[in-house]
């Protein structure tokens, strides 16, 4: 695969016409299922895997560098290498470029685990301490697994089955003296730990477009969420190889969305596939949920490495699939073929005046849409938690191309900017 991938030959998949143009890819192209090592961390916008390998195929040679300036979480990069291609991926948000270098990067297994059962038993026991109840049926203690909260009142605890007699508590299960009690120690209690307080307003003082009630990434949480998130990224942070500990950290950032005030409470109807007890983030917005679901933090740790789109499942598909790739640590690693992919965090358009003339040969990519999803606002919950904020919303103002008028952006800037875009490249002809 790799003497494939770096040969010299420009063969391209699609036909050549008489006349030595492409014959370009004019059919419907079915989408099929994403596999875990796509579903592991959730972004915006993620395109179908294999619609992008066919493009791919037809207009880039084997060995080609096909280039993605918007990259977004890496689909580009991961169809290229699959396919005997190289890749020049880029991307402003640092959420992004991580998760396509460490869908990429390959890990060891077995010691991506024992880094997470160091973390268990750091953590796993203090956290569930508290999401503590009765069982309703056999009074014995046990762990729930998600609360329900309407307006600012915890309402209801559900739980999927009791270790001791199975009992089920899906739906108006009040709290009890019990649950009430442990409530209000948790909600009386000091936060020791480091959390983010980073507000929800960029450095001029102006809301983010996308802020509704919660003032800063705090307050997206409850106490007790927040809390729990605390300790749980403390014990982290204790891992002392920093390779697993990268891992770690973006197994966190692919859960703690799940565990904020914004995911509504469900109550599925019957053959429906949702359960009492999922989650989603389902706007894209910092939304307000008059009625939220509070989810057991260590649950949904323990579901981000271990569940079945959990990393551990996602490791074992893409380090089979990527286990030769060479990232580049620079420009020049991939240009001179001693690499097969260069991941770059930044802005597109300043990347673009360091290619060389002619250095690519097929170019992918996804722009921002307009106002439709802000990519840099509705990051900044991952990146204050990850710690990836210095500097993080300056940047954003400066470089991110998308309408949105809190960044003194309108349409005609937008468009402006997505229009340099060709005039920074100078577009190779011949491909
Ligand atoms: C539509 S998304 C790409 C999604 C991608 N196709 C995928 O499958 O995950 C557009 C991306 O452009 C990025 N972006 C916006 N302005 C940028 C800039 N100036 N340079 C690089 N990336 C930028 C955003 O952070 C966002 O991730
Ligand atoms: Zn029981």
């Amino acid at each position: 695969m790799k003497g494939n991938r770096l040969k010299k030959a420009r063969k391209v998949d699609a036909p050549i016409s008489d006349a030595g143009h492409f014959v370009h890819l004019n059919r419907q192209i079915p989408p099929l299922a994403h596999t875990s090592m796509y579903l592991w961390h959730k972004y915006w916008s993620r395109k179908t895997w294999n619609v992008v390998g066919e493009y791919i195929k037809n207009y880039c040679p084997e060995g080609g560098i096909v280039f993605d300036p918007f990259a977004g979480s890496g689909i580009t990069a991961m169809e290229a290498l699959k396919n005997g291609r190289r890749a020049i991926v880029c991307d402003l948000n640092p959420i992004a470029t991580e998760i396509t270098r460490l869908t990429i990067k390959p890990v060891n297994e077995i010691l991506l685990y024992e880094a997470f059962t160091r973390v268990k038993e750091k953590v796993k026991r203090k956290i569930e301490n508290l999401y503590l109840t009765k069982c309703r049926k056999c009074r014995k203690e046990i762990i729930f697994d998600c609360a329900i909260w309407k307006q600012d009142a915890c309402v209801e605890i559900r739980y999927q089955s009791c270790p001791h007699c199975g009992d089920r508590q899906e739906k108006d299960c009040k709290l009890s003296g019990y649950d009430k009690d442990l409530l209000q120690k948790t909600e009386k209690r000091k936060i020791k730990e480091w959390y983010p307080k980073n507000p929800l307003y960029y450095p001029d003082g102006r809301p983010f477009i996308k802020k509704e009630k919660y003032e800063s990434v705090a307050e997206l949480f409850t106490k007790r969420n927040l809390q729990a998130l605390a300790l749980l990224m403390e014990a982290i942070e204790d891992e002392p190889k920093k390779e697993l500990k990268d891992f770690l950290i973006i197994a966190f950032s692919s859960m703690v969305h799940l565990c904020t005030r914004m995911v509504p409470a469900i109550n599925p109807t019957p053959g429906s596939h949702q359960t009492s007890f999922s989650s989603t983030w389902t706007q894209h917005s910092y939304w307000y949920a008059s009625s939220h679901m509070e989810q057991n933090v260590w649950n949904k740790f323990d579901s981000a490495i271990n569940g079945h789109q959990g990393l551990l499942k996602a490791k074992a598909e893409s380090n089979r699939i990527f286990k030769d790739v060479r990232i580049a640590t620079s420009l020049k690693q991939i240009l001179s073929g001693k690499a097969d992919v260069y991941i770059y965090n930044g802005s597109c358009l300043d990347l673009m005046k360091r290619l060389p003339e002619r250095s690519v040969d097929y170019i992918f990519t996804d722009p921002p849409y307009d106002a439709s999803i802000q990519f840099g606002e509705l990051s900044y919950m991952w990146v204050s938690w990850l710690k990836m904020n210095s500097n993080y919303l300056k940047k954003i103002v400066a470089n991110e191309i998308i309408r949105n008028e809190r960044q003194q952006k309108d349409f005609t800037v937008y468009h402006s900017l997505l229009s340099s875009f060709p005039s920074v490249l100078q577009l190779s002809g011949d491909v």
